[in-house]
This record gives C-alpha cells, structure tokens and sequence, in this order.
C-alpha cells in the first residue's frame, strides 16, 4: 500500500457548542424573547442549516447592497487592510461561507505571510464546508472554532500576530447593550497586536434600505420565516409558518431595520419544551432581528468604548457600508 502523502493542510475544528449546547442556547433566548413583551428572538437562531443556505442566497439579490458594497471596498483596499494589520492568522467572527474573506486570504498571501485561518461561527456544517474548501484552496492550516461569540470568544486559538475579521455589519444584529458586550469581548481577546476589521452598514434612504430586507422574490422572507421551523423543529412548538407575513421597517429612532413576523389572525402557539402558550393578537409582530444602520462617528464611538482605537476607515464609492480597522 503507498503512504498517504502529507502534504494535505491540517484542518481541526474545535466544537464548542455541539447540539446539545446549540440547543439549550436556543431554549434559554427563545424563552426570555418569547414571554416578553412585545414578543421578540434572537437573531442568531435564524442560522440553521436552511437559514445559512438562505442567507447566501440573500447577498446575491439584486436589492441586498451590503454584501456588494462590503465586497468592493474589500477588493480595493485589501492589500491596505492587511499590510496595516500585518497579521499571518485571519480569525473571522460569524464566518458563515467566508465568501468575501477569500479577498483578505488572497491579500495576505500575496505578502507570504498567511499561516493560519481560524473561522468562528454557531453554524457547524457550513463552517466545516468552507474550512475544508479554505485549506484545499490555500494550502494552509485552518483551526476551526464552532461556538457562541456572546460567550466563547476565550476559545479563539491564539498564537501569530492576528486580524480579527467580523464582516457582513453582523455586529449591528445585536442591540446596543449586547453590542457593547461583544465588542468588549473580542477586544479583550485580541493580544497587543492584533487588529479587528469591522464591517458595519451605514445609515442610507430609508426606502431602499427596507427593500434590501423585503425583496421581491421573497428569500428574505423565507429565511425569516425559517426561524419558526427552528421553533418547532427544537422545541416542538407548532407554529403554522403561513398564519404569519414577513415585514420589514426602518425605525428611525435607533436607526435599525427590523424583520419581524407578523400573525395574520388572532391564535395559540404551544411550545412544548418551554411550557409555554403563546397567544398571538390579529396583527401582532414578532420581532425576529435588528439591523442596525450606522453614522461614521458612532462606530468609532462604540470602538473606543471597547478600548479599541480606530487606525483606519473605508467605505465603497456609494458610502453605504464601511469598513473599520481597530487596534487596542
Ligand atoms: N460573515 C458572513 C456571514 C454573515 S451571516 C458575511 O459577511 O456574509 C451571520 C453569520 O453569523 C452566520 O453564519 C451565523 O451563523 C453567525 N452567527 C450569528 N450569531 C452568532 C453567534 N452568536 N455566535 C457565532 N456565530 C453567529
Ligand atoms: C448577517 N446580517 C448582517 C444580515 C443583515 O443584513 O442584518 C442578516 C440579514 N437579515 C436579513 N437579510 C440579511
């Protein structure tokens, strides 16, 4: 028998939330979001297998600008991006298919610098997948982490000088407070240094920003609706997904998208594994994510609350999402 060659790049993933994790994480938000008042979830549980398939789907619609625009400022300006972090490890936060991280990789290649990849997210089986097509691709090693960011970012392998990368404006699906929080934890797990780059969207006509979450072919409803499949899926619950419409507003107060579910009829919802019932008013919304939309100065803002100082900021010719770089 020939020996298997060795030259395969070495791809480990580390499990920190495996299903059972998954599970009990989904139980404790959907319990607190669900008996409050107004009703409202978590974004994070819309990332299923279905919700990821879902989402990529999304960053190709005609009227979804984020990923675009993120994608030209990062084809632009990446070289920039990384000889300033000067990083031989890309870490990236909520990393989904690491469509767009292909651009930094190829920019810290073309130093002779790249080592490491080391994709973070909640979604195991897309995670896997693009780790494995990452480490084919690049020949490098890749050290995948599957966990929660709210509560794992302490097992981010460290090691090499490291660009964190948190793209995609994923940090504006959390409210401020849990923002804060998370920022803080992703600075407090960068060494002296590391850098982050940011991505965050940016605060545009309220009109077309709201055709981005409600598009014409209804992918963004579908993925929205598919949080209720996850409902009853793991918990047992027994929404019926046609007794709610997907909506989308921008409120303009807190500057934030909001995808909500709206029930079409006054009914019950029992969701077994919670030992809930769950009444639903004719009308009444269930708010399944905020987006937030951001001014410039509140991103530097929120950054230097974290401790963190920003070294650099672009944006695409548009000016509709930014790209930071942060430094402690
Ligand atoms: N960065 C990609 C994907 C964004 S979609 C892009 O820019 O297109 C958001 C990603 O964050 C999903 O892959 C989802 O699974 C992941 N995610 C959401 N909440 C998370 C959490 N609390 N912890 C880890 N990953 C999370
Ligand atoms: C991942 N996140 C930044 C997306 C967003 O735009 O808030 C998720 C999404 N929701 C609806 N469409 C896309």
């Amino acid at each position: 028998m020939s020996p298997i060659p060795n030259s395969y790049p070495a791809i480990t993933i580390d499990v920190v939330l495996g299903p059972d994790g998954w599970n009990a994480g989904l139980r404790a938000d959907a319990l607190a979001g669900l008996t409050s008042s107004p009703k409202m979830l978590t974004p994070t549980w819309l990332y299923d297998d279905t919700g990821c398939r879902l989402y990529d789907e999304i960053t190709r619609l005609p009227e979804y600008y984020p990923s675009r625009a993120e994608q030209s400022i990062l084809l632009r300006w990446a070289p920039a991006i990384v000889s300033a972090a000067g990083a031989d490890t890309l870490v990236e936060l909520g990393s989904g298919t690491s469509a767009k991280t292909r651009t930094l990789l190829d920019a810290m290649a073309a130093t002779g610098r790249l080592c490491r990849f080391i994709p973070f997210d909640i979604a195991h089986a897309t995670l896997s997948e693009s780790a494995e097509m990452i480490a084919a691709e690049y020949g490098i090693e890749v050290h995948g982490v599957v966990g929660d960011f709210r509560h794992h970012l302490g097992s981010v392998p460290t090691g090499g000088r490291r660009l964190f990368a948190f793209l995609g404006g994923t940090v504006g699906n959390f409210e401020p407070a849990e923002r804060s929080a998370l920022l803080d934890g992703i600075a407090r797990s960068m060494a002296p240094d590391d850098a982050l780059l940011l991505g965050t969207d940016l605060v545009k006509d309220h009109a077309r920003m709201v055709r981005a979450y409600d598009d014409h072919a209804g992918v963004t409803a579908a993925f929205n609706k598919n949080v209720l499949y996850v409902l009853n899926h793991e918990l047992g619950a027994d929404f019926d997904l046609d007794d709610f419409d997907h909506v989308a507003v921008f409120d303009t107060r807190r500057e934030w998208i909001e995808m909500r579910l709206r029930s079409r009829r006054r009914h019950t919802v029992t969701v077994p594994d919670l030992d809930l019932v769950l009444e639903f008013e004719a009308g009444e919304d269930l708010r399944t994510e905020v987006s937030s939309k951001f001014r410039i100065q509140r991103v530097a803002e929120e950054l230097s609350a974290a401790g963190l100082h920003v070294a650099d900021m672009w944006t695409d010719s548009d000016g509709d999402f930014a790209l930071t770089l942060a430094m402690r």
